[in-house]
């Protein structure tokens, strides 16, 4: 029977990703618009973007947290261009975005002590193999294989080397261990459906200390420049920006901020996508056809939700587009890198009534598309 019960927010794309509950484009304030992001105005609402930021997330007061270009991407590249050269670096990749930044550190940076550590889409590779006399480099929730780190009690507590984290689709949505994670990297429009253009880039003590005593052996543009004359920009890390960014975004941010803080901070949204990966969790329990990307339950994502379909990839894009048609679900194939088959973003942002009216759609279409 076709379900006539729709979500009513049928976003559940991986990025772009569904914008907050209540969300409207005129509640934003517009009085920055215009205005140079460096008046005190338009510095006031970076530096509060910051701010707020630390405060949801519980980001240790040592730490800096900034505004950078070009997204998670920006980020990423930013802090493994200052950073990485140092010391032999150990690299985990499990899926498509982690394979990226391999590509990197082997081809474009050709460092030439580098331990890989790689496993196939559904798996982690042995986290246990990192040593704390190396830098690290992984992702902490692989989003084209809806495979997470489960924790950081794999990484030294005393460690020499640096960790550098790409946490994009993790943070605001799972607990992060900030005192094992010297540079975490996120960007906007992930877990609080923010607008994508800037990057955030955390680091820690321990991190500063490298940038102010290490300096790399490539150029590094201006974007990506962290250090003057040997000393941190702490401007970057207090609202002056790089380059100019995109202030309607930020006001953006800050509505997803405010409503992050509204309904109960850090734990509520962990809570909340957790609850949407439990409803999916049953619908799989009983429904043969489908079962998780993610081997194990532990590393299961909750932001990513990522699925493999008893159907052959060309009728799984049926799937996909019938359930885009009917407005059930939204941009829900599974990345193109990635094994074919169906993803569901189910961040903080996703409410769990709309998962479970989701569901009795995702059968009807496996059913459609099977006796098709
Ligand atoms: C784990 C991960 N890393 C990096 C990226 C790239 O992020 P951006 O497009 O914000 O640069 C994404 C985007 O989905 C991602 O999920």
């Amino acid at each position: 029977m076709k379900p006539t019960n729709r979500p009513a927010l049928a976003t559940f794309s991986s990025g772009p990703c569904a914008k907050r509950p209540g969300y409207s484009l005129a509640a934003l304030a517009t009085d920055t618009l215009g205005r140079s992001h460096r008046s005190s105005l338009g510095k006031s609402r970076l530096a509060k973007a910051i701010a707020e930021t630390k405060a949801v997330l519980g980001i240790p007061s040592g730490y800096r947290v900034g505004i950078v270009p070009a997204s998670d991407t920006g980020a990423f590249e930013m802090a493994m261009w200052n950073l990485l050269g140092a010391r032999g670096v150990d690299a985990f990749c499990w899926e498509s975005f982690g394979e990226g930044w391999v590509t990197d550190i082997q081809k474009q940076l050709k460092l030439p002590d580098v331990r890989l550590f790689r496993a196939d889409y559904g798996h982690l590779p042995d986290l246990s193999q990192a040593s704390g006399d190396r830098d690290v480099v992984f992702t902490w929730n692989g989003t084209t294989s809806g495979v997470k780190v489960p924790d950081g009690d794999w990484i030294a507590a005393d460690r020499k080397g640096l960790t550098l984290c790409d946490a994009t689709s993790a943070v605001f949505a799972m607990d992060m261990p900030w005192a094992k994670l010297d540079a975490v990297t996120f960007s906007w429009q992930k877990v609080l459906g923010g607008e994508a253009a800037h990057g955030m880039l955390v680091l820690s003590p321990r991190a500063v200390e490298r940038l102010t005593t290490y300096k790399p052996a490539w150029p590094l543009p201006k974007i990506f420049r962290l250090t003057k004359g040997g000393a941190l920009m702490e401007e970057i890390f207090e609202g002056s920006t790089i380059n100019t960014p995109s202030m309607l975004a930020t006001e953006d941010y800050l509505d997803a901020l405010a409503w992050a803080k509204s309904i109960g901070g850090l734990p509520a949204l962990i809570q909340r996508s957790q609850a949407n990966l439990a409803a999916f969790e049953s619908f799989v329990a009983s429904h043969p056809w489908i079962r998780f990307l993610a081997r194990e339950a532990r590393s299961r994502s909750s932001t990513s939700v990522c699925f493999l379909v008893e159907l052959p990839a060309e009728q799984v894009k049926k799937m996909v587009k019938l359930l885009g048609d009917e407005k059930a679900a939204l941009d829900c194939g599974a990345y193109k890198d990635a094994p074919p088959g169906l993803r569901f973003w189910c961040g903080a942002t996703v409410e769990r009534s709309d998962v479970e009216k989701l569901l009795p759609w995702l059968e009807w279409a496996y059913e459609e598309v099977r006796k098709a």
